[in-house]
């Protein structure tokens, strides 16, 4: 690792800067030495250099210029100043511009290396750091949100225009359909994109231990905790704290919560110390808030809170013309993962999935189009490839009936029923009329009925 660090010298005194080099070549660094600080400058923008060591007193150019010029170009690239006119005064002014360290001459050789091997762990650090992030960007950003329909590009448009807010979001719909996909999208697209997204499932902590992972807790304020410790609030600070599944929250911690988002402050569990924090929260759900506060499960008060934006996402089957683009965009990140040969659904595989209800949305699609991926041995997978509970229509019946919400309106629900499955028809059989009016065992006529009666459109 170290041996792949660069670091630039900069010092006038080329006997010096001889010596140093010769150190630094040793320690299996590569270096570059240049006695010229403007040249030192312009080489710095056309190359890559992990540690910048440079002497304080030089003519024309002196060590804190170089250092203000780094920072402001690259404030994470460490910058060693050494001086043999050290001062305290200049020694912290130098601090106060944001040197990595500084060192008085004559040092020794080991002070040097010692702060020189720090400086690169700092630079590997945050190299590793950005390119991390990077690798989260290109993940969650909002180019990763795939859909071309209207319901989508009102979700793309929503998120957008939300991001650069501190307002706080509340993104709902059922399970799968891409709420922390949403929520990671308006981080990133945030001016907090560079701190920290935290997420936190309300669901899956009781609520003594979620109290203390939200909050922290102080030293000795239960048994167990040995030491101060921040919580999730504290560690988002700057960034965005992502509340997964809040319907979920104890009435007892949604009073808390409900502080925070007030005051912006808090109390880590056992302390009286006021923690003031910047976040920006996003929350997910899959219940119906309104309907858990008219239950008297949600506080009314901390639903109008959280629900300053909302951004609802539909559930697969209202929006089934990204179907196809989704199934796309799917094929290609299993084939690219695994490293797999090319494979396609044929079209009628991919009108069943078109069709297909998808209960658990986007996260079941992604499911079900890996597996087949995965299984199928054939480049072209084919509808008998496809799994039971879209291929087989009786267990698909049952399913689609074990879903239905009671107290039902029986002839509204059969209406209902009645619709999607000539829309259905509709798309199995490629917009085709009489095929979709064939498989469903009616004339074209009646089938165009059925149509203009429930609004379908046939494109
Ligand atoms: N519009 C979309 N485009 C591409 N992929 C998506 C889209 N929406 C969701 N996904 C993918 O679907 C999967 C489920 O998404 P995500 O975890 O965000 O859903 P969720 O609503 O948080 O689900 P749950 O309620 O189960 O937690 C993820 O792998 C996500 O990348
Ligand atoms: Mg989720």
């Amino acid at each position: 690792m170290k041996e792949h660090a660069h670091i630039l010298i900069i010092d006038d005194e080329k006997n010096y800067l001889l010596v140093l080099q010769t150190l630094l070549e040793d320690e299996g660094y590569t270096v570059t030495a240049l006695s010229d600080p403007e040249t030192a400058l312009a080489f710095l923008h056309e190359s890559e250099v992990d540690v910048v060591v440079t002497d304080m007193k030089m003519p024309k150019i002196s060590g804190q210029e170089v250092l203000q010029h780094v920072k402001k170009f690259w404030p994470h690239l460490p910058v060693l100043i050494m001086t043999a006119f050290g001062s305290i005064e200049s020694a912290v002014e130098v601090m106060k511009y944001g040197a990595f360290d500084y060192i008085t001459k004559p040092f020794s050789n080991d002070e040097l290396l010692l702060s020189i091997n720090n400086a690169v762990e700092l630079a590997f650090a945050h190299q590793q750091y950005y390119l991390l992030q990077k690798e989260m960007n290109d993940k969650y950003g909002l180019d990763q949100i795939v859909g071309g329909s209207r319901a989508i590009r009102d979700v793309l448009v929503m998120v957008e225009r939300a991001a650069p807010s501190r307002s706080t979001v509340l993104i709902s719909g059922e399970p799968g359909t891409g709420k922390e996909l949403v929520a990671r999208a308006i981080h990133i697209a945030s001016d907090r994109r560079d701190k920290p997204f935290v997420s936190v499932n309300c669901m899956a902590l009781n609520t003594g231990v979620l109290e203390s992972e939200l909050f922290g807790h102080e030293k000795g304020s239960f048994t167990g905790a040995v030491a101060m410790r921040r919580g999730r609030f504290e560690q988002a600070d700057g960034g965005t704290l992502f509340l997964d599944e809040v319907g979920e929250l104890s009435l007892d911690l949604q009073v808390k919560l409900l502080r925070v988002l007030q005051e912006r402050s808090f109390e880590r569990v056992g302390g009286t110390e006021q923690v003031s924090v910047d976040i920006r929260i996003v929350a997910a759900t899959n219940k119906d808030l309104s309907k858990l506060v008219s239950q008297g499960k949600f506080r009314d008060d901390l639903y109008y809170r959280l629900n300053v934006v909302q951004i609802p996402l539909p559930p697969l089957r209202e929006r089934r013309e990204d179907i196809p683009l989704l199934v796309a965009h799917c094929v290609d990140k299993v084939l690219a993962e695994n490293k797999m040969q090319k494979k396609s659904f044929s079209k009628e595989a991919l009108n069943y999935l078109t069709g297909y209800e998808w209960p658990g949305n986007i996260r079941q699609l992604e499911n079900v189009v890996e597996s087949c991926l995965v299984l199928v041995a054939h480049d072209i997978i084919e509808v008998d490839d496809l799994p039971p509970e879209i291929r087989d229509e009786e267990a698909q019946f049952k399913s689609a009936v074990d879903l239905l919400p009671f107290p039902l309106d029986l002839g509204d629900t059969l209406e209902k029923i009645e619709a999607a499955l000539v829309r259905r028809a509709l798309l199995r059989a490629d917009l085709v009329q009489v095929k979709a009016a064939e498989s469903l065992g009616i004339s074209k006529s009646l089938l165009q009925y059925k149509l203009k009666k429930y609004g379908i459109t046939s494109h």
